[in-house]
């Protein structure tokens, strides 16, 4: 092709995906196939790669992602982000209307609108198109979340028309769908992995991804509730919300004008139900002034504005009855009790169960069957059982008697001291422990045999082939095609994954291994001591507690495991298969000595470092990185987004808390 003809086709690709994304998201119409439109999309891509100089700054192929940034650039928000007063009472914002109108002497008007529960951004537009996205940060700056944000397919990429001004910004609240907060859920179940525990998480750890094709993977959504910039078209938030919903922004068709206060409560009494009709979690109602004049005259406070004010819903929260006590057993073979309730209804959900954790807090709440019960659902999945309506309980009430034996193989059930959770110790016998440790095994994080989920890991158990995980090293195509919908590519891919995990680093070994206890930070840490699993198999409990941050928990549970027969005898049988038992992992290379004896403890993420190349500069100084706070720890490295619990016990244990910049001038 010709440049002009190149260029022409560029341009036709990029209208026609426009034009389709268009109708798709703002029309929520088709009119053609996910895979024609696939084709336009990947037609343009290879143009733009094959002609770089051609590519547009607001080309729809950014919107695939590709970018994988290390860090994410901190920026100042031209203007703060504020947040808002909350409040739980209908008299507070009595309140807020009294103070409104003592301040200002002309008519006003509200806009109520949703308070969505996702995660804030600010978007800057220079000369129509997207130049920089923003996240909440502290408020006066953020990570520089652009690549992450273009990703979104509902926030336009260029704005065009005559009244857009030169300079603006847009800001409103990404979210993940709950319809793909399922999906993904749903797919991380099936494959035996830790789900997301909310879609505001899940949204809020989407955004903030390093690589930007998973995040396009995710489908985000966000809706705009806030147009700034000096020379506005537009002079009150009702315009504003007008005016972006015609620049293609996806404002939320919720709002709606109040001239009264009682009209502002009907709209909080409607969509306390009707929000469940939404396609996201919303928590409350924002109330804010219309007119962007009286905005001004009200002005703000340092954190907050005057001229707005958030009613947030209470926890939904429901009686109902307890029709039993139910008690799952999990790969260590810990027993769960979960609250059987009859069905009630929860913050737009059917509620069938409640966790109930462990024996101590079924006697906290002093627990009876056929007692009326308060569950809560916050952000969680999972409701929780707050307490019993003992109004309702029956005099003939029988507290409820912990089960003794398990439900699943009637071994008698352990409770060992200091431990809240009762354990079957029939580990061999035991279908959901044997199923949940090849779960476990194949998991990612472990082996990452992900062509074996936990519904096939089921169906194999079942079926009688695989007991063990050596059984899983014989499987064969015959065994293989005898399950439900297996065909030649399923079942190759099982046999090749399988063959492939036989070059998994020694450390996944030792953590798919299931031994209670050894978590991820231990197993790497038991094998840089030890080297290999005859070493480790070999250590007395004394050695073990000798290595950094291994406890006497650990070190009895490793103990215990590796004397049993069976334990040795599969050790023998792994190494005959050949899985990696040796650490093959190259050690940092010694730099220096300047931080010999010095421990430390990483958290959070950093922006110019990897976590792990840190780690690896730290002991190649010479220091000591360990997984937890205590008061023998030296420095606490701080990175964003780290765990409040620890930086919570570093405060309170008065260690010395260090910034990225500082442990990297340590190094120097
Ligand atoms: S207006 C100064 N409108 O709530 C005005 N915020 O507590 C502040 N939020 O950081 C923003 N829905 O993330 C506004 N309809 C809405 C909102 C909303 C959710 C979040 C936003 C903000 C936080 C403030």
């Amino acid at each position: 092709m010709a440049s002009l003809e190149i260029e022409n086709r560029i341009n036709s690709l990029i209208n026609q995906i426009n034009y389709h994304n268009h109708l798709y998201y703002q029309e929520s119409r088709i009119e053609i196939s996910d895979y024609e439109f696939d084709k336009l999309l990947e037609e343009l891509i290879k143009l733009e790669t094959q002609y770089p100089q051609l590519k547009k700054n607001d080309s729809p192929s950014q919107r695939v992602g590709g970018t994988v940034l290390k860090e994410f650039a901190s920026v100042e928000h031209k203007r703060p982000m504020l947040s808002l007063a909350n409040t739980y009472s209908e008299q507070e914002i009595q309140d807020f209307d009294n103070r409104v109108k003592k301040n200002i002497s002309t008519p006003y008007e509200y806009i109520c609108e949703q308070k969505f529960d996702g995660v804030a951004i600010s978007i800057i537009y220079e000369n129509g198109a997207l130049v920089k996205a923003v996240t909440r940060g502290d408020g006066t700056k953020g990570d520089d979340v652009t690549n992450n944000v273009k990703t979104i397919r509902t926030i336009p990429l260029a704005v065009h028309g005559k009244d857009v001004p030169q300079n603006f910004e847009v800001r409103g609240e990404i979210f993940l769908p709950l319809t793909s907060f399922e999906k993904i859920n749903d797919e991380l179940n099936k494959l035996g992995k830790q789900t997301l525990a909310n879609p505001r998480n899940a949204a809020s750890g989407t955004i903030k991804m390093q690589d930007s094709s998973v995040v396009a993977s995710r489908k985000l959504d966000c809706y705009i509730y806030t147009l700034l910039g000096d020379d506005l078209p537009v002079f009150s938030h009702e315009e504003a919300l007008i005016k972006l919903k015609e620049w293609n922004f996806n404002v939320s068709p919720t709002y709606k004008k109040c001239t009264t206060l009682d009209q502002v409560f009907d709209y909080i009494t409607f969509w306390d139900k009707q929000r469940y009709t939404l396609p996201l979690n919303t928590d409350g109602v924002v109330i804010k002034i219309n007119s962007f004049a009286l905005q001004e005259d009200l002005g703000m406070t340092v954190k907050v504005p005057k001229w707005a004010i958030a009613y947030k819903y209470k926890p939904e929260n429901a009686s109902t009855k307890l029709l039993g006590i139910t008690y799952q057993v999990g790969r260590t073979g810990a027993i769960t009790p979960v609250a059987e309730l009859d069905e009630v209804s929860l913050s737009g959900t059917k509620v069938r169960r409640a966790s109930l954790h462990n024996a101590d807090e079924i006697a906290r709440l002093g627990l009876c069957i056929d007692d009326y019960v308060f569950v809560e659902k916050g952000g969680e999945i999972i409701p929780k059982v707050t307490g019993v309506d003992l109004s309702k309980r029956k005099s003939d009430a029988h507290p409820v008697q912990y089960i003794s034996n398990c439900p699943a193989c009637d071994a008698a059930l352990v409770r060992q001291q200091n431990e809240a959770n009762h354990y079957c110790i029939n580990e061999k016998g035991c279908p959901p422990q044997i199923i949940g440790k090849l779960e476990h095994f194949v998991s990612r994080d472990a082996m990452n045999i992900d062509s074996i989920g936990s519904k096939t890991v089921e169906n194999l158990y079942h079926a009688g082939y695989v007991k063990s995980i050596i059984d899983l090293y014989s499987l064969t195509y015959k065994q293989l095609s005898t399950i439900d919908g297996f065909k030649d590519k399923t079942i190759n891919n099982i046999l090749d994954a399988l063959e492939k995990s036989k070059q998994v680093p020694f450390k996944k070994v030792l953590y798919a291994l299931g031994i209670r206890y050894v978590g991820e930070t231990v197993s790497e840490k038991l094998v840089a001591h030890f080297n290999n699993i005859d070493n480790l198999m070999q250590a007395s409990q004394d050695e073990l507690v000798s290595v950094p941050e291994i406890g006497e928990k650990i070190a009895i549970s490793l103990v215990e495991f590796f004397k049993n027969e069976e334990t040795k005898n599969l050790i023998i049988q792994l190494k005959q298969i050949g899985l990696q038992l040796i650490n093959n992992e190259i050690a940092p290379v010694a730099e220096s000595d300047k931080l010999k004896e010095k421990t430390f403890v990483i958290s959070g993420v950093f922006r110019t470092v990897e976590r792990d190349e840190l780690k690896d500069k730290i002991i190649a100084n010479g220091g000591k990185v360990l997984s937890s706070v205590s008061s023998k720890l030296d420095y606490l490295v701080a990175g964003e987004n780290m765990g409040p619990a620890k930086l919570e016990k570093a405060q309170q244990l008065g260690i010395q808390i260090i910034s990225e910049d500082e442990i990297l001038a340590m190094l120097v």
